[in-house]
Protein backbone atom coordinates (compact mmCIF):
# COMPACT_ATOMS: atom_id res chain seq x y z
CA UNK A 1 0.00 0.00 0.00
CA UNK A 2 1.44 3.54 -1.04
CA UNK A 3 1.97 5.75 2.11
CA UNK A 4 1.65 9.37 0.34
CA UNK A 5 -0.98 10.57 2.59
CA UNK A 6 -4.39 9.83 3.81
CA UNK A 7 -6.34 10.54 0.14
CA UNK A 8 -3.94 8.07 -1.26
CA UNK A 9 -4.21 5.79 1.45
CA UNK A 10 -8.22 5.48 1.40
CA UNK A 11 -8.25 5.36 -2.29
CA UNK A 12 -5.76 2.40 -2.20
CA UNK A 13 -8.52 0.24 0.06
CA UNK A 14 -11.12 1.20 -2.55
CA UNK A 15 -9.12 -0.38 -5.13
CA UNK A 16 -8.80 -3.64 -3.54
CA UNK A 17 -10.77 -6.66 -5.23
CA UNK A 18 -13.12 -6.84 -2.27
CA UNK A 19 -13.63 -3.05 -1.84
CA UNK A 20 -13.48 -2.17 2.39
CA UNK A 21 -14.71 1.02 1.55
CA UNK A 22 -17.12 2.93 -1.43
CA UNK A 23 -16.48 6.36 -2.93
CA UNK A 24 -19.50 7.30 -1.62
CA UNK A 25 -18.17 6.51 1.92
CA UNK A 26 -14.77 7.95 1.53
CA UNK A 27 -16.86 11.53 0.63
CA UNK A 28 -18.59 10.69 3.57
CA UNK A 29 -15.43 10.17 5.45
CA UNK A 30 -13.71 13.16 4.58
CA UNK A 31 -16.64 16.13 4.44
CA UNK A 32 -17.30 14.31 8.30
CA UNK A 33 -13.46 15.62 8.73
CA UNK A 34 -13.75 19.07 7.13
CA UNK A 35 -16.97 20.15 8.99
CA UNK A 36 -15.91 18.45 12.38
CA UNK A 37 -12.09 19.84 11.72
CA UNK A 38 -12.41 23.60 10.69
CA UNK A 39 -14.66 25.99 12.41
CA UNK A 40 -13.46 23.93 15.65
CA UNK A 41 -9.50 24.72 15.14
CA UNK A 42 -10.04 28.28 12.94
CA UNK A 43 -12.29 29.21 16.21
CA UNK A 44 -10.48 28.56 19.11
CA UNK A 45 -6.95 30.26 17.55
CA UNK A 46 -9.58 33.23 16.55
CA UNK A 47 -10.66 33.21 20.50
CA UNK A 48 -6.93 32.76 21.78
CA UNK A 49 -6.09 35.98 19.44
CA UNK A 50 -8.63 37.72 20.87
CA UNK A 51 -8.39 37.53 24.23
CA UNK A 52 -4.14 37.78 23.94
CA UNK A 53 -4.91 40.74 21.71
CA UNK A 54 -7.29 42.28 24.79
CA UNK A 55 -4.44 41.17 27.54
CA UNK A 56 -1.17 42.95 25.97
CA UNK A 57 0.51 41.61 29.23
CA UNK A 58 0.21 37.84 28.26
CA UNK A 59 0.46 38.64 24.84
CA UNK A 60 3.72 39.37 25.63
CA UNK A 61 4.81 36.78 27.99
CA UNK A 62 3.66 34.38 25.00
CA UNK A 63 5.81 36.34 22.63
CA UNK A 64 8.45 36.49 25.10
CA UNK A 65 8.52 32.47 25.67
CA UNK A 66 8.74 32.01 21.54
CA UNK A 67 11.24 34.04 21.17
CA UNK A 68 13.51 32.44 23.81
CA UNK A 69 12.61 29.25 22.23
CA UNK A 70 12.79 29.79 18.28
CA UNK A 71 16.49 32.36 19.00
CA UNK A 72 17.63 29.75 16.60
CA UNK A 73 15.08 28.94 14.19
CA UNK A 74 12.78 30.69 11.76
CA UNK A 75 10.05 28.52 11.77
CA UNK A 76 8.04 26.55 14.73
CA UNK A 77 8.20 23.04 14.79
CA UNK A 78 5.69 20.22 16.40
CA UNK A 79 8.57 19.37 18.59
CA UNK A 80 9.14 23.06 19.62
CA UNK A 81 5.32 22.87 21.64
CA UNK A 82 6.84 20.66 24.09
CA UNK A 83 9.13 24.02 25.11
CA UNK A 84 6.27 25.88 25.41
CA UNK A 85 3.86 25.86 29.00
CA UNK A 86 2.84 29.29 28.26
CA UNK A 87 1.56 28.88 25.13
CA UNK A 88 0.11 25.74 25.96
CA UNK A 89 -1.78 27.15 29.08
CA UNK A 90 -3.19 29.66 26.92
CA UNK A 91 -4.59 27.36 24.36
CA UNK A 92 -5.96 25.53 27.88
CA UNK A 93 -7.48 28.76 29.03
CA UNK A 94 -8.83 29.19 25.31
CA UNK A 95 -10.59 25.85 25.41
CA UNK A 96 -11.90 26.19 29.13
CA UNK A 97 -13.75 29.79 28.49
CA UNK A 98 -14.46 29.87 24.70
CA UNK A 99 -14.85 26.21 24.17
CA UNK A 100 -15.87 25.78 20.35
CA UNK A 101 -18.55 22.81 21.07
CA UNK A 102 -20.21 24.12 23.94
CA UNK A 103 -22.15 21.15 24.29
CA UNK A 104 -20.09 18.61 22.74
CA UNK A 105 -22.01 16.72 19.99
CA UNK A 106 -25.02 15.24 21.68
CA UNK A 107 -25.08 11.88 23.46
CA UNK A 108 -27.86 9.03 23.45
CA UNK A 109 -28.19 7.08 27.37
CA UNK A 110 -27.96 3.07 26.23
CA UNK A 111 -29.29 2.23 29.49
CA UNK A 112 -31.01 3.54 32.67
CA UNK A 113 -28.07 5.12 34.75
CA UNK A 114 -28.17 6.73 38.30
CA UNK A 115 -25.86 9.86 38.26
CA UNK A 116 -25.67 11.90 41.71
CA UNK A 117 -29.13 10.44 42.64
CA UNK A 118 -30.64 11.29 39.33
CA UNK A 119 -31.89 9.03 37.18
CA UNK A 120 -30.87 9.34 33.16
CA UNK A 121 -33.95 7.32 31.59
CA UNK A 122 -32.44 5.01 28.67
CA UNK A 123 -32.76 6.60 25.25
CA UNK A 124 -32.66 10.34 27.06
CA UNK A 125 -30.38 12.76 24.52
CA UNK A 126 -27.61 13.78 26.59
CA UNK A 127 -25.95 17.43 26.20
CA UNK A 128 -23.10 18.07 28.22
CA UNK A 129 -22.33 22.05 29.75
CA UNK A 130 -18.81 22.23 28.49
CA UNK A 131 -18.97 25.87 29.07
CA UNK A 132 -21.03 25.76 31.90
CA UNK A 133 -18.82 23.47 33.71
CA UNK A 134 -15.60 25.85 32.59
CA UNK A 135 -17.55 29.17 34.31
CA UNK A 136 -18.60 26.87 37.36
CA UNK A 137 -17.03 29.20 40.45
CA UNK A 138 -16.87 25.81 42.61
CA UNK A 139 -13.64 24.32 40.32
CA UNK A 140 -12.28 27.62 39.04
CA UNK A 141 -11.27 30.89 40.77
CA UNK A 142 -12.67 33.97 38.79
CA UNK A 143 -14.03 31.84 35.92
CA UNK A 144 -14.61 34.95 33.81
CA UNK A 145 -11.05 36.06 33.35
CA UNK A 146 -8.54 34.49 31.14
CA UNK A 147 -5.68 34.19 33.26
CA UNK A 148 -4.28 31.52 31.44
CA UNK A 149 -1.04 31.12 34.51
CA UNK A 150 -3.92 29.47 36.25
CA UNK A 151 -2.35 26.25 34.38
CA UNK A 152 0.88 26.44 35.28
CA UNK A 153 0.31 25.82 38.85
CA UNK A 154 -2.02 22.55 37.87
CA UNK A 155 -1.55 19.52 36.19
CA UNK A 156 -4.46 19.51 33.79
CA UNK A 157 -5.01 18.57 30.11
CA UNK A 158 -7.77 18.48 28.00
CA UNK A 159 -7.32 15.05 26.64
CA UNK A 160 -10.69 13.50 28.53
CA UNK A 161 -9.66 12.21 31.80
CA UNK A 162 -9.99 15.45 33.63
CA UNK A 163 -13.46 16.47 33.53
CA UNK A 164 -13.01 19.69 34.65
CA UNK A 165 -11.79 20.23 31.32
CA UNK A 166 -13.18 18.16 28.36
CA UNK A 167 -13.40 20.32 24.88
CA UNK A 168 -12.93 17.32 23.02
CA UNK A 169 -15.46 15.44 25.00
CA UNK A 170 -14.07 11.72 26.36
CA UNK A 171 -14.74 8.18 26.71
CA UNK A 172 -15.00 6.47 23.61
CA UNK A 173 -16.30 9.65 21.49
CA UNK A 174 -13.89 11.38 22.39
CA UNK A 175 -13.07 13.98 19.55
CA UNK A 176 -10.93 11.45 16.84
CA UNK A 177 -9.08 14.54 15.57
CA UNK A 178 -7.69 15.85 19.11
CA UNK A 179 -3.87 14.78 18.21
CA UNK A 180 -4.34 16.83 14.74
CA UNK A 181 -6.02 19.87 16.75
CA UNK A 182 -3.67 19.49 19.44
CA UNK A 183 -0.70 20.60 17.21
CA UNK A 184 -2.84 22.91 14.55
CA UNK A 185 -4.14 24.85 17.34
CA UNK A 186 -0.55 25.68 18.79
CA UNK A 187 1.37 26.17 15.96
CA UNK A 188 -0.65 28.48 14.08
CA UNK A 189 -1.13 30.80 17.15
CA UNK A 190 2.51 30.31 17.80
CA UNK A 191 3.11 31.64 14.38
CA UNK A 192 0.41 34.73 14.59
CA UNK A 193 2.28 35.47 17.51
CA UNK A 194 5.63 35.25 17.05
CA UNK A 195 6.01 36.44 12.95
CA UNK A 196 3.89 39.42 13.88
CA UNK A 197 2.59 42.57 15.97
CA UNK A 198 -0.83 43.04 16.05
CA UNK A 199 -3.19 45.87 15.92
CA UNK A 200 -7.09 46.78 16.49
CA UNK A 201 -8.86 48.54 13.51
CA UNK A 202 -8.67 52.37 13.85
CA UNK A 203 -9.78 53.96 16.64
CA UNK A 204 -10.52 50.57 19.02
CA UNK A 205 -8.56 50.13 22.15
CA UNK A 206 -7.32 46.67 23.24
CA UNK A 207 -9.61 47.00 26.47
CA UNK A 208 -12.78 47.60 24.31
CA UNK A 209 -12.48 44.38 21.90
CA UNK A 210 -15.87 42.60 22.10
CA UNK A 211 -16.04 39.06 23.19
CA UNK A 212 -19.34 38.35 22.78
CA UNK A 213 -20.49 34.59 22.25
CA UNK A 214 -22.63 33.44 19.69
CA UNK A 215 -23.88 29.97 20.70
CA UNK A 216 -24.38 26.72 17.82
CA UNK A 217 -23.48 23.73 17.27
CA UNK A 218 -20.18 25.31 17.44
CA UNK A 219 -19.07 28.95 19.51
CA UNK A 220 -17.92 31.32 17.34
CA UNK A 221 -17.08 35.34 18.05
CA UNK A 222 -20.26 37.63 17.71
CA UNK A 223 -18.49 40.21 16.13
CA UNK A 224 -15.29 38.53 14.00
CA UNK A 225 -11.81 39.50 14.98
CA UNK A 226 -10.12 42.36 12.87
CA UNK A 227 -6.83 42.01 13.72
CA UNK A 228 -4.48 43.89 11.28
CA UNK A 229 -1.11 42.07 11.33
CA UNK A 230 2.55 44.51 11.36
CA UNK A 231 5.41 43.04 10.32
CA UNK A 232 8.10 42.54 12.22
C1 LIG B 1 -10.02 22.69 18.43
C2 LIG B 1 -10.45 21.75 17.61
C3 LIG B 1 -11.51 20.73 17.92
C4 LIG B 1 -12.41 20.66 18.95
C5 LIG B 1 -12.58 21.59 20.13
C6 LIG B 1 -13.20 19.46 18.73
C7 LIG B 1 -14.18 19.00 19.58
C8 LIG B 1 -14.95 17.88 19.36
C9 LIG B 1 -16.00 17.40 20.24
C10 LIG B 1 -16.42 18.07 21.54
C11 LIG B 1 -16.52 16.29 19.69
C12 LIG B 1 -17.67 15.44 20.26
C13 LIG B 1 -17.16 14.51 21.33
C14 LIG B 1 -18.29 13.82 22.03
O1 LIG B 1 -19.21 13.34 21.38
O2 LIG B 1 -18.27 13.77 23.25
C15 LIG B 1 -15.82 16.03 18.45
C16 LIG B 1 -16.09 14.98 17.60
C17 LIG B 1 -15.45 14.77 16.41
N1 LIG B 1 -14.38 15.49 15.91
FE1 LIG B 1 -13.51 17.10 16.80
N2 LIG B 1 -12.78 18.86 17.56
C18 LIG B 1 -11.75 19.59 17.04
C19 LIG B 1 -11.03 19.32 15.89
C20 LIG B 1 -11.26 18.25 15.06
C21 LIG B 1 -10.48 17.93 13.87
C22 LIG B 1 -9.25 18.73 13.40
C23 LIG B 1 -11.05 16.83 13.29
C24 LIG B 1 -10.68 16.04 12.06
C25 LIG B 1 -9.84 16.42 11.13
C26 LIG B 1 -12.19 16.46 14.12
C27 LIG B 1 -13.02 15.39 13.88
C28 LIG B 1 -14.04 14.96 14.70
C29 LIG B 1 -14.95 13.86 14.39
C30 LIG B 1 -14.92 13.00 13.11
C31 LIG B 1 -15.82 13.73 15.46
C32 LIG B 1 -16.93 12.69 15.66
C33 LIG B 1 -16.35 11.51 16.42
C34 LIG B 1 -17.43 10.49 16.83
O3 LIG B 1 -18.56 10.87 17.03
O4 LIG B 1 -17.08 9.33 16.96
N3 LIG B 1 -12.27 17.33 15.19
N4 LIG B 1 -14.86 17.01 18.28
Amino acid sequence: MSENDMLQALLDLNQKDEPELSFDDIKHLLLDLFVAGTDTTSGTVEWAMAELMRNPDKMLKAKNELRNVMRHTKHIQESDITKLPYLQAVVKETFRIHPTVPFLVPHKANEDTEINGQVVPKNAQILVNVWAIGRDSSIWSNPDSFMPERFLEKEIDFRGQHFELIPFGGGRRICVGLPLAYRMVHLMLASLINDFDWKLEEGLNFEELDVTEKFGLSLQKAIPLKAIPIKL
